[in-house]
């Protein structure tokens, strides 16, 4: 029986590039994404390559009550040998989505929930393994996670680097926990890709906070620069994140497919206390779902 795959936002940009890297690796793919004929679009494209069969399940992942929808669903159907992680957001405005400012939740809490419901067929198909998806924005990131939010004026770039090293925090934290259970855990940086994400948020300078503001145009520049690469260059982190079984659990595979340390602050023993709390005091509360559709 084909190994199986699951990849969320696996419908367009990285994550379909992902889908594709591990179609042709041999996985059975199942792609995430809201937009059903976009998904079907994305599994006409898989199946092309005449690997396993792929399939769309649609979710909106910045939906909780999705989501834990969605991870029941995959759950009941048994061992699962790769999940990656690979929904992110980023905000213009100030946005809640159940009460909880949205960088953070789809970002950070959306792949914490379905990584913890899926944790039991990760864990009845090891070798079996995780990637989340991260930035290097979280260089940029505010350190403290006493809260979803800190205090203070909203800048979406920020916030997004913030939720990502919460994440990030998060997976290399989970590596270690689930040391020698044969689940291993990674993150993945895709550098930049121009995607439906970078064009539609990193035009406006009040993604960035007013300090950098002033310096827009250099900002913008390097923006435009960093994120004018192919998608299916970007995913090479993630396929290889996902399929380098020589890899040892807990790394983060850089934009050039190779191992790179994680910032300081994810692996500062305060943040993934801090991170570790926020994140259980928000998932034991997640809505009640109504179901997911294919
Ligand atoms: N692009 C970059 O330069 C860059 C750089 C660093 C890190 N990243 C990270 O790489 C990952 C992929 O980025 P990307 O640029 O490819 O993103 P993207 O352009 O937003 O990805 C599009 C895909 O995401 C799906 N999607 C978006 N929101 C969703 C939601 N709420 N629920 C379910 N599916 C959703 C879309 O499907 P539907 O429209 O059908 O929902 C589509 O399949 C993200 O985690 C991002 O933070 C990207």
């Amino acid at each position: 029986m084909a190994r199986k795959a699951v990849i969320t936002a696996g419908t367009g940009g990285i994550g379909l590039e992902t889908a594709l890297g591990l179609a042709k690796a041999g996985y059975a793919v199942t792609v995430v994404g809201r937009n059903a004929s976009r998904g079907a679009q994305a599994v006409d494209r898989l199946n092309a390559g005449g690997g396993e069969p792929a399939r769309f399940l649609q979710a909106d992942l910045s939906s909780l009550a999705e989501v834990r929808a969605l991870g029941e669903r995959i759950a009941a159907e048994g061992e699962l040998a790769v999940l990656v992680n690979n929904v992110g957001a980023m905000f213009e405005d100030r946005t809640e989505l159940d009460g909880v400012e949205a960088s953070f939740v789809v970002n950070h809490l959306s792949p914490a929930l379905l990584t913890e419901l899926l944790l039991p067929a990760l864990k009845a198909g090891t070798p079996s393994r995780v990637v989340n998806v991260t930035t290097g924005a979280v260089v940029l990131a505010k350190k403290t996670f006493d809260h979803a939010e800190p205090p203070g004026g909203y800048y979406g770039f920020h916030w997004y680097g913030r939720a990502k090293l919460a994440n990030l925090a998060h997976t290399l934290d989970l590596a270690a926990r689930l040391r020698g259970s044969g689940v291993s855990v990674h993150a993945a940086d895709p550098g930049g890709a121009a995607t439906d994400m970078t064009d539609g948020t990193m035009r406006k300078s009040k993604i960035v906070s007013p300090a950098l503001r002033l310096l827009w145009p250099l900002v913008r520049r390097k923006f435009e620069r960093s994120t004018a690469g192919a998608a299916s260059d970007a995913a090479k982190s993630s396929i290889i994140a996902a399929t380098d079984h020589t890899l040892p659990t807990g790394q983060l595979i850089g934009p050039q497919g190779t191992p790179v340390p994680p910032v300081a602050a994810a692996t500062d023993p305060r943040v993934i206390t801090a991170v570790r709390r926020l994140t259980d005091q928000h998932l034991t509360h997640t809505p009640v779902p109504d179901g997911v559709s294919n």
